[in-house]
């Protein structure tokens, strides 16, 4: 073989052992990376593009009846949300809840509706963008969350943040929220009574949001979204609907950890969303 094809071809062996280094080192965790300054919000803004959906009737959330009286916690203080223009990269930061919001979270915040509440050092409540087009919804704080009063801040949440970039948005720019508000002992999957006695905040959140899409992060979320019958053999992929919102079911990030050969299925997933809500795949 003359010299110079060789050199060619070992050029080439060259480039594609590189690419897959960058492949297996920097995007291991299976989801195409995106660099952050690419990242872009979402374009459409949401009355444009979102039908209505009405708010829970006033007996939704537990203990409304004095909401007005509740004090509302420090971080709830509001300023004007950031004006976006179609299409140009700006910054994530998070924009304060509206205050229906606010009084769930602090509601929350004191609830002891369900005896989770004997365990927890804070309740959970949420965090991202109130306005978000995509929310997700998780199963319940484990540890850090606890701590951090943040969810999804610990591993989970990482691989989380990634699946979200790769996605194409900021890592604030999507609502996240769980089933139970306050961490299960050991972290275990939430009780069915426990579910249903947080389901009032979460009907709440979801409401208030209003998003154009669901992500339902495992079993619980989906069973708690009411997107599952019973003996249901598939249930991730297929989307379902929750008070007329579009839910997309998926593996929860914590089992993707346990059983990484699955992140594809979720990538899968995640694809089918992206495409709904008209964002490049
Ligand atoms: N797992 C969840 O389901 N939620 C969190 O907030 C963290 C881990
Ligand atoms: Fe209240 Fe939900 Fe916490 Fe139970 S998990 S105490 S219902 S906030």
């Amino acid at each position: 073989m003359p010299e110079e094809i060789k050199r060619e071809l070992l050029a080439i062996a060259d480039a594609l052992d590189g690419l897959l280094h960058w492949e297996t080192e920097l995007s291991g965790d299976g989801f195409p990376s995106v660099k952050v300054g690419e990242v872009l919000r979402p374009a459409a803004p949401r009355a444009e593009t979102r039908d209505a959906v009405a708010p829970p009737p006033a007996a939704a959330a537990p203990a409304l009846a004095d909401q007005a009286a509740r004090p509302v916690p420090a971080q709830a203080v509001s300023e004007p949300p950031a004006t976006v223009s179609r299409g140009v990269a700006v910054p994530s930061r998070p924009i304060d809840p509206p205050p229906a919001l606010h009084v769930l979270q602090a509601q929350a915040a004191v609830c002891t509706a369900c005896g989770l509440h004997s365990g927890r050092t804070t309740s959970v409540f949420a965090r991202g963008n109130p306005e978000a087009e995509l929310v997700f919804v998780g199963e319940g704080p484990g540890y850090h969350e606890d701590q951090a009063g943040e969810p999804f801040v610990g591993q989970a949440g990482q691989l989380l943040d990634k699946m979200i970039v790769a996605m194409g948005y900021g890592r604030d720019d999507v609502y996240i929220c769980n089933v139970v508000k306050c961490r299960p002992p050991d972290n275990r999957t939430p009780l069915a009574e426990e579910a249903a006695a947080c389901e009032p905040y979460l009907r709440g959140q979801l409401a208030n949001v209003n998003p154009r899409a669901i992500v339902a992060l495992g079993k619980c979320a989906t069973e708690a979204l009411g997107c599952m019958s019973d003996g249901q053999k598939r249930w991730r992929g297929v989307w379902s609907e929750y008070a007329g919102i579009p839910v997309m079911p998926t593996y929860h990030p914590a089992f993707l950890l346990r059983s990484p050969q699955f992140k594809r299925d979720v990538w899968e997933d995640l694809q089918v969303v992206m495409t709904k809500l008209g964002r490049p795949r």
